[in-house]
């Protein structure tokens, strides 16, 4: 029996043979050149004028919270976070001593809320506003930035699941001050493990960039560290082991950037194909649930649906082998680590509802419509839809 994967291997023979390659020239193999270029290439395909290669997406997450406070970019520490999103989306807010507010999400694409987040920036004033683009879909980005004129909060956004996405040809992960992009294995695009911070403000690239490794100026543009020395007094001796911010080591290295740049040379056909299973996937299952965040380009990461009988569909999928999963962390709020931190968290209506009924199913670029066909019929054998 076939087995419907819910990640397809994107490292392919011809990616393997140029890190052989790479590896035969006993090339210098830690963070350089390669991964400028990869930066570089990444920056122009998100149309983004800055990127900085990390670890991880998780780290691309910690990375961008850190280098906000560092480099004193909000107005306060209270961070609005969606329910619907991913334990490391949210934990470097815990983890760094922010002040965490869940807002549910949108019945839509399962983004923000905007009625919800207009409450609470009524109440709380935040300084920060994170955004996670689901499986794919985006966010009402319009009615955010209004939004963020009138209450003047900082936006980033986790990517993590939407690489490749467009609204109006421009590009989900652009539009805030940074972003974060997952490479990790089967992502849209891999590096085995791997993440990007992309943003268009000069100081928090080079802010992040120090703070990517241990908090030095080693990696900073010429004139940020020139400054930095000047302000200090330090000289060249010293410049090497003095620390500015308070750093990490979430350095990747050259290895995973060549295989980075690579992979980007299919990200676009990636996307379209995920964009086209989506589209036949809803033509199939629209009565699961009627998904849409109006994008020109949907790069989708999983095919999400709601099923009053969830346990059960799983399981049948399951001996079918076909993987599925929840959408993503459900409800936050419910999940362990998040109640230990917050022990009186309002009711999130419409996050309660993913968290019960929501299920994925594979959607990656290498499935077929005869796959998707079978996958939707085995599906619907079963599943009994319930209204979103
Ligand atoms: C929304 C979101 N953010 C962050 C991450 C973490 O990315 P990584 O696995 O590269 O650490 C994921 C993982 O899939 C995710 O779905």
């Amino acid at each position: 029996m076939k087995t419907y994967k819910l990640a397809h291997n994107t490292i392919e023979d011809r990616d393997w043979n140029v890190l052989i390659n790479f590896l035969k020239r006993r090339s210098y193999p830690n963070q350089a050149k390669v991964t400028r270029k990869f930066e570089e290439k990444f920056s122009y395909f998100l149309g983004s004028k800055k990127s900085v290669f990390v670890n991880s997406g998780s780290s691309a997450n910690l990375l961008m919270a850190q280098t906000l406070l560092e480099g004193k970019f909000l107005k306060n520490k209270i961070v609005v976070l969606p329910s619907v999103s991913w334990s490391t989306t949210v934990s470097p807010f815990i983890q760094l001593g922010y002040k965490a507010i869940l807002c549910d999400c949108d019945k839509k694409h399962l983004g923000i809320s905007i009625e919800h987040l207009e409450k609470i920036c009524k109440k709380y004033k935040p300084g920060l506003l994170v955004l996670v683009n689901v499986l794919g879909h985006g966010n009402d980005y319009k009615r955010i930035i209004n939004l963020k004129r009138k209450y003047k909060f900082q936006i980033i956004e986790d990517n993590c699941e939407s690489l490749g996405s467009s609204y109006k040809s421009k590009k989900l992960g652009t539009f805030g001050l940074a972003s974060s992009n997952s490479f990790y294995f089967g992502h849209h695009i891999s590096t085995i493990e791997g993440g990007m911070v992309s943003t268009n403000d000069k100081s928090f690239y080079n802010i992040s960039r120090a703070i990517r490794a241990h908090g030095w100026a080693r990696d900073m543009d010429k004139a940020f560290k020139k400054k930095l020395e000047k302000k200090y007094k330090i000289d060249e001796f010293k410049s090497l082991y003095t620390f500015y911010y308070s750093g990490f080591n979430f350095r990747s290295t050259d290895l995973n950037a060549t295989l980075g740049l690579e992979q980007l040379k299919k990200i676009n056909k990636i996307s379209k194909t995920r964009h086209k299973n989506f589209y036949y996937y809803k033509k199939n299952l629209n009565d699961y649930w009627s998904q849409s965040s109006g994008l020109t380009l949907l790069s989708s990461f999983g095919y999400a649906t709601f099923v009053k009988n969830r346990l059960e569909v799983s399981k049948y999928l399951k001996s079918k082998k076909i993987e599925n999963r929840p959408i993503i962390s459900g409800d936050m709020s419910q999940q362990p680590f998040w109640k230990k931190h917050f022990t009186n968290q309002k009711k999130l209506p419409n996050a309660t509802f993913v968290d019960r009924y929501g299920l994925y199913l594979p959607i990656h670029a290498n499935l077929t419509k005869l796959d998707i066909d079978y996958i939707s019929k085995c599906f619907k054998s079963l599943a009994k839809p319930i209204f979103f």
